[in-house]
Protein backbone atom coordinates (compact mmCIF):
# COMPACT_ATOMS: atom_id res chain seq x y z
CA UNK A 1 0.00 0.00 0.00
CA UNK A 2 2.68 2.41 1.11
CA UNK A 3 4.61 1.27 -1.97
CA UNK A 4 1.67 2.31 -4.31
CA UNK A 5 1.70 5.52 -2.57
CA UNK A 6 5.41 6.20 -3.08
CA UNK A 7 4.64 7.53 -7.10
CA UNK A 8 2.80 10.79 -5.47
CA UNK A 9 5.80 12.01 -4.20
CA UNK A 10 6.28 12.91 -7.77
CA UNK A 11 4.19 15.41 -7.31
CA UNK A 12 6.04 18.56 -6.15
CA UNK A 13 8.71 17.60 -9.24
CA UNK A 14 5.45 17.59 -11.67
CA UNK A 15 3.52 21.30 -10.61
CA UNK A 16 7.47 22.82 -10.51
CA UNK A 17 8.23 21.34 -14.67
CA UNK A 18 4.74 22.44 -15.32
CA UNK A 19 4.47 26.03 -14.16
CA UNK A 20 7.10 26.72 -16.73
CA UNK A 21 4.91 26.19 -19.64
CA UNK A 22 3.31 29.10 -21.41
CA UNK A 23 0.08 30.19 -20.46
CA UNK A 24 -1.44 30.39 -23.85
CA UNK A 25 -1.78 27.08 -25.66
CA UNK A 26 -0.84 28.30 -29.02
CA UNK A 27 2.14 29.96 -27.35
CA UNK A 28 3.01 26.70 -25.57
CA UNK A 29 2.88 24.58 -28.90
CA UNK A 30 4.29 27.13 -30.85
CA UNK A 31 7.86 27.17 -28.65
CA UNK A 32 7.52 23.50 -28.51
CA UNK A 33 7.93 22.71 -32.16
CA UNK A 34 10.59 25.54 -32.40
CA UNK A 35 12.99 23.73 -29.87
CA UNK A 36 12.17 20.40 -31.52
CA UNK A 37 15.79 18.86 -32.98
CA UNK A 38 14.70 15.82 -34.04
CA UNK A 39 11.67 13.78 -34.65
CA UNK A 40 10.89 9.67 -34.52
CA UNK A 41 11.91 6.79 -32.72
CA UNK A 42 14.89 8.71 -31.29
CA UNK A 43 13.67 11.90 -31.14
CA UNK A 44 12.78 14.72 -29.01
CA UNK A 45 8.69 14.25 -29.32
CA UNK A 46 6.61 12.11 -27.43
CA UNK A 47 3.69 11.06 -29.58
CA UNK A 48 5.98 10.11 -32.77
CA UNK A 49 7.01 6.29 -32.61
CA UNK A 50 9.05 6.89 -35.60
CA UNK A 51 6.99 3.87 -37.30
CA UNK A 52 3.64 3.21 -38.86
CA UNK A 53 2.69 0.10 -36.97
CA UNK A 54 -0.27 2.70 -35.50
CA UNK A 55 -1.41 3.70 -38.43
CA UNK A 56 -1.62 0.54 -40.33
CA UNK A 57 -3.74 -0.60 -37.55
CA UNK A 58 -6.12 2.53 -38.88
CA UNK A 59 -5.71 1.85 -42.48
CA UNK A 60 -8.77 -0.66 -42.55
CA UNK A 61 -10.74 1.51 -41.02
CA UNK A 62 -9.59 4.54 -42.99
CA UNK A 63 -10.37 2.54 -46.21
CA UNK A 64 -13.92 1.23 -45.00
CA UNK A 65 -15.35 4.06 -43.56
CA UNK A 66 -13.73 7.41 -45.63
CA UNK A 67 -14.59 7.86 -49.29
CA UNK A 68 -11.36 7.55 -50.71
CA UNK A 69 -12.02 9.75 -53.70
CA UNK A 70 -12.24 12.98 -50.94
CA UNK A 71 -9.16 14.82 -49.76
CA UNK A 72 -8.46 14.44 -45.44
CA UNK A 73 -7.30 17.19 -43.71
CA UNK A 74 -5.16 15.98 -40.81
CA UNK A 75 -5.93 18.43 -38.33
CA UNK A 76 -3.71 19.38 -35.35
CA UNK A 77 -0.57 17.48 -38.05
CA UNK A 78 2.48 18.67 -35.92
CA UNK A 79 5.26 17.57 -37.98
CA UNK A 80 3.15 15.74 -40.48
CA UNK A 81 3.95 12.55 -39.35
CA UNK A 82 0.16 11.06 -40.24
CA UNK A 83 -0.11 13.36 -43.35
CA UNK A 84 2.10 11.74 -45.13
CA UNK A 85 0.70 8.04 -44.26
CA UNK A 86 -2.13 9.20 -45.57
CA UNK A 87 -0.99 10.52 -48.65
CA UNK A 88 -1.21 6.90 -49.54
CA UNK A 89 -5.37 6.54 -48.69
CA UNK A 90 -6.43 9.81 -50.03
CA UNK A 91 -6.35 11.97 -53.14
CA UNK A 92 -4.59 14.93 -51.31
CA UNK A 93 -4.02 15.47 -47.57
CA UNK A 94 -3.87 19.08 -45.82
CA UNK A 95 -2.17 19.10 -42.72
CA UNK A 96 -3.12 21.86 -40.26
CA UNK A 97 -1.69 22.86 -37.54
CA UNK A 98 -1.72 26.04 -35.13
CA UNK A 99 2.13 26.31 -34.88
CA UNK A 100 3.60 27.80 -37.55
CA UNK A 101 7.03 26.03 -36.20
CA UNK A 102 5.32 23.13 -36.69
CA UNK A 103 3.71 23.63 -40.57
CA UNK A 104 7.72 24.76 -41.48
CA UNK A 105 8.77 21.29 -39.97
CA UNK A 106 6.09 19.58 -41.85
CA UNK A 107 6.79 21.01 -44.87
CA UNK A 108 10.83 20.15 -44.67
CA UNK A 109 10.02 16.93 -43.48
CA UNK A 110 7.63 16.29 -46.58
CA UNK A 111 9.50 17.67 -48.91
CA UNK A 112 9.26 16.21 -52.74
CA UNK A 113 6.02 15.11 -51.73
CA UNK A 114 3.58 16.63 -54.32
CA UNK A 115 0.02 15.49 -53.19
CA UNK A 116 0.78 17.07 -49.22
CA UNK A 117 0.20 20.81 -48.53
CA UNK A 118 -0.33 22.48 -45.02
CA UNK A 119 -1.53 25.88 -43.62
CA UNK A 120 -0.94 27.02 -40.28
CA UNK A 121 -4.39 27.71 -38.29
CA UNK A 122 -5.87 27.40 -35.15
CA UNK A 123 -8.54 25.05 -35.92
CA UNK A 124 -10.50 26.26 -32.88
CA UNK A 125 -10.91 30.15 -33.89
CA UNK A 126 -14.31 30.78 -35.72
CA UNK A 127 -13.68 30.95 -39.62
CA UNK A 128 -10.94 28.24 -39.60
CA UNK A 129 -13.75 26.25 -41.47
CA UNK A 130 -13.30 28.97 -44.22
CA UNK A 131 -9.19 29.09 -44.56
CA UNK A 132 -9.36 25.61 -44.65
CA UNK A 133 -12.11 24.92 -47.28
CA UNK A 134 -10.00 28.20 -49.31
CA UNK A 135 -6.46 26.08 -48.56
CA UNK A 136 -8.20 22.63 -50.25
CA UNK A 137 -9.46 25.21 -53.44
CA UNK A 138 -5.81 25.99 -53.71
CA UNK A 139 -4.67 22.85 -53.92
CA UNK A 140 -7.37 22.11 -56.13
CA UNK A 141 -9.52 19.76 -54.50
CA UNK A 142 -12.95 21.85 -53.39
CA UNK A 143 -15.43 20.44 -51.40
CA UNK A 144 -16.78 18.00 -48.63
CA UNK A 145 -13.47 16.69 -47.14
CA UNK A 146 -12.62 13.72 -44.72
CA UNK A 147 -11.20 14.57 -41.40
CA UNK A 148 -8.18 12.74 -39.62
CA UNK A 149 -7.83 14.08 -35.63
CA UNK A 150 -5.50 12.05 -33.62
CA UNK A 151 -3.90 13.17 -30.09
CA UNK A 152 -5.56 16.63 -30.58
CA UNK A 153 -8.72 16.67 -28.93
CA UNK A 154 -6.96 15.55 -25.51
CA UNK A 155 -5.01 18.44 -25.13
CA UNK A 156 -7.82 20.87 -25.26
CA UNK A 157 -10.12 22.65 -23.13
CA UNK A 158 -13.87 21.44 -23.28
CA UNK A 159 -15.17 24.39 -24.80
CA UNK A 160 -11.93 24.29 -27.55
CA UNK A 161 -13.03 21.13 -28.57
CA UNK A 162 -16.68 21.99 -28.98
CA UNK A 163 -15.49 24.92 -31.13
CA UNK A 164 -13.27 22.39 -33.25
CA UNK A 165 -15.87 20.15 -33.49
CA UNK A 166 -18.25 22.99 -34.68
CA UNK A 167 -15.54 24.13 -37.60
CA UNK A 168 -15.49 20.50 -39.02
CA UNK A 169 -19.06 20.06 -39.33
CA UNK A 170 -19.09 22.23 -43.01
CA UNK A 171 -16.00 21.08 -44.09
CA UNK A 172 -16.89 17.25 -44.16
CA UNK A 173 -20.89 18.19 -45.86
CA UNK A 174 -22.29 15.32 -46.80
CA UNK A 175 -19.99 13.13 -47.94
CA UNK A 176 -17.00 12.99 -45.71
CA UNK A 177 -16.62 11.76 -42.23
CA UNK A 178 -14.33 12.51 -39.07
CA UNK A 179 -12.04 9.77 -37.48
CA UNK A 180 -10.61 10.33 -34.41
CA UNK A 181 -8.12 8.68 -31.87
CA UNK A 182 -7.09 9.96 -28.87
CA UNK A 183 -5.92 8.99 -25.66
CA UNK A 184 -8.42 7.91 -23.40
CA UNK A 185 -5.65 6.78 -20.10
CA UNK A 186 -8.21 6.44 -16.54
CA UNK A 187 -5.91 7.07 -14.53
CA UNK A 188 -4.50 10.55 -13.17
CA UNK A 189 -1.62 12.75 -14.08
CA UNK A 190 0.85 10.47 -12.08
CA UNK A 191 -0.13 7.46 -12.95
CA UNK A 192 -0.04 8.32 -16.52
CA UNK A 193 3.53 9.69 -16.04
CA UNK A 194 5.24 6.47 -14.39
CA UNK A 195 3.02 4.55 -17.05
CA UNK A 196 5.46 5.95 -19.68
CA UNK A 197 8.06 5.51 -17.33
CA UNK A 198 8.78 8.45 -15.18
CA UNK A 199 10.13 7.21 -11.41
CA UNK A 200 10.99 9.37 -8.46
CA UNK A 201 14.37 8.80 -9.51
CA UNK A 202 14.25 10.04 -13.18
CA UNK A 203 11.88 11.08 -16.58
CA UNK A 204 12.41 10.35 -19.53
CA UNK A 205 13.71 13.49 -21.80
CA UNK A 206 10.80 13.33 -23.83
CA UNK A 207 8.23 12.86 -21.48
CA UNK A 208 9.60 15.62 -19.42
CA UNK A 209 9.80 18.35 -22.56
CA UNK A 210 6.42 17.87 -22.93
CA UNK A 211 5.58 18.75 -19.25
CA UNK A 212 7.57 21.70 -18.85
CA UNK A 213 6.24 23.31 -22.38
CA UNK A 214 3.08 21.70 -23.17
CA UNK A 215 -0.91 22.40 -21.89
CA UNK A 216 -1.34 19.02 -19.35
CA UNK A 217 -3.51 16.88 -21.58
CA UNK A 218 -6.59 15.14 -19.97
CA UNK A 219 -8.43 11.82 -21.41
CA UNK A 220 -10.42 12.00 -24.43
CA UNK A 221 -13.06 8.94 -24.47
CA UNK A 222 -16.95 8.44 -25.65
CA UNK A 223 -17.95 10.79 -22.99
CA UNK A 224 -15.95 13.61 -23.67
CA UNK A 225 -16.85 12.96 -27.39
CA UNK A 226 -20.53 13.16 -26.73
CA UNK A 227 -19.71 16.79 -25.39
CA UNK A 228 -17.92 17.80 -28.53
CA UNK A 229 -19.75 16.11 -31.07
CA UNK A 230 -23.13 16.61 -29.89
CA UNK A 231 -25.80 14.19 -31.03
CA UNK A 232 -28.00 16.35 -32.73
CA UNK A 233 -25.28 17.33 -34.86
CA UNK A 234 -23.20 14.28 -35.29
CA UNK A 235 -23.91 10.83 -36.32
CA UNK A 236 -21.04 8.18 -34.72
CA UNK A 237 -20.72 5.42 -37.77
CA UNK A 238 -18.44 3.48 -35.17
CA UNK A 239 -16.38 4.08 -32.30
CA UNK A 240 -14.16 1.55 -30.15
CA UNK A 241 -10.89 0.98 -27.87
CA UNK A 242 -7.88 2.09 -30.02
CA UNK A 243 -4.46 2.46 -28.81
CA UNK A 244 -2.03 5.38 -29.14
CA UNK A 245 1.79 4.47 -29.94
CA UNK A 246 4.27 6.75 -28.32
CA UNK A 247 8.48 7.09 -29.28
CA UNK A 248 10.25 4.06 -27.28
CA UNK A 249 10.90 5.76 -23.54
CA UNK A 250 11.38 2.95 -20.99
CA UNK A 251 13.10 0.62 -23.79
CA UNK A 252 15.64 1.42 -27.12
CA UNK A 253 13.02 0.01 -29.61
CA UNK A 254 9.66 -0.94 -28.35
CA UNK A 255 7.10 2.32 -28.30
CA UNK A 256 4.75 2.62 -25.32
CA UNK A 257 1.53 1.82 -25.84
CA UNK A 258 -1.46 4.69 -24.31
CA UNK A 259 -4.89 3.29 -24.17
CA UNK A 260 -7.24 5.08 -26.53
CA UNK A 261 -10.25 5.58 -28.01
CA UNK A 262 -11.32 5.91 -31.78
CA UNK A 263 -14.57 7.50 -33.48
CA UNK A 264 -15.86 7.39 -37.16
CA UNK A 265 -18.24 10.75 -37.39
CA UNK A 266 -20.87 11.62 -40.26
CA UNK A 267 -22.34 15.35 -40.04
CA UNK A 268 -25.97 15.66 -39.76
C1 LIG B 1 -0.03 15.79 -29.38
S1 LIG B 1 0.28 16.66 -30.85
C2 LIG B 1 -0.27 15.51 -32.12
C3 LIG B 1 0.34 15.83 -33.47
C4 LIG B 1 -0.09 14.90 -34.61
N1 LIG B 1 -1.53 14.83 -34.74
C5 LIG B 1 0.48 13.51 -34.40
O1 LIG B 1 -0.28 12.64 -33.94
O2 LIG B 1 1.67 13.31 -34.70
C6 LIG B 1 -1.03 17.87 -30.86
C7 LIG B 1 -0.91 18.85 -32.03
O3 LIG B 1 -2.08 19.66 -32.06
C8 LIG B 1 -1.69 20.99 -32.39
N2 LIG B 1 -2.74 21.89 -31.92
C9 LIG B 1 -3.02 22.20 -30.62
N3 LIG B 1 -4.05 23.06 -30.56
C10 LIG B 1 -4.43 23.28 -31.86
C11 LIG B 1 -5.44 24.11 -32.45
N4 LIG B 1 -6.23 24.87 -31.69
N5 LIG B 1 -5.56 24.13 -33.81
C12 LIG B 1 -4.71 23.37 -34.57
N6 LIG B 1 -3.74 22.58 -34.06
C13 LIG B 1 -3.61 22.53 -32.72
C14 LIG B 1 -0.34 21.16 -31.71
O4 LIG B 1 0.45 22.19 -32.23
C15 LIG B 1 0.28 19.77 -31.93
O5 LIG B 1 1.03 19.73 -33.11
Amino acid sequence: MLLALKKYLLIPKLVKLSSAAPRDPRDAWDQFWGSVRATGSGGDVLWDSGDDHEMLGYAEQLERQLNPDLPIVDVGCGNGTFSRRLAAHFPHVLGVDVSPNAIARAHSESAGLDRVSYLAADMTAPGASRAVADALAAAGVAGDANIFIRGVLHVLKRPAQAALAEELHPLVGKRGRVFLAETDFRGNAVEYVCHLGATLHSIPAPLEKAIRGLPMPGRFGPVQRKRAFPELRWDVVEDGPAVIETRPLTSATRSEQIPGYFSVLQAR
